[in-house]
């Protein structure tokens, strides 16, 4: 059964950056985008580079690291076939940002 965690308030990341955030489900990057929040796991899937600290462009994150892309609104991997992050749905509930995990 899912279960919602709060993040943060929606204050706490301004637009255009991003944050990392320990919780119980592991490590979560949340980006503020013009069209929303997305959350995603921080940890590339390729050595664990930390997406939070990632440029992003175009809708997709680039990992410090190696220069990964994974789209923020699915997790998918745009310049290598095959790898994927995990996303959570992002849920804004007065003024505070929530995760479906
Ligand atoms: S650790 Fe992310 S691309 Fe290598």
């Amino acid at each position: 059964m899912p279960s919602s965690i709060k993040l943060a308030a929606v204050s706490d990341v301004p637009l255009n950056q991003s944050k990392c955030f320990r919780t119980a489900a592991g490590t979560i990057a949340l980006f503020h985008q013009p069209d929303g929040f997305y959350a995603l796991d921080d940890a590339c899937p390729h050595r664990d580079g930390p997406l939070s600290e990632g440029p992003v462009k175009d809708g997709a994150v680039a990992c410090p690291w190696h220069q990964w892309l994974f789209r923020l609104k699915d997790g998918v991997c745009t310049n290598i076939p095959g790898p994927k992050v995990k996303t959570y749905p992002v849920q804004i509930i007065k003024d505070e940002i929530w995760i479906t995990l």
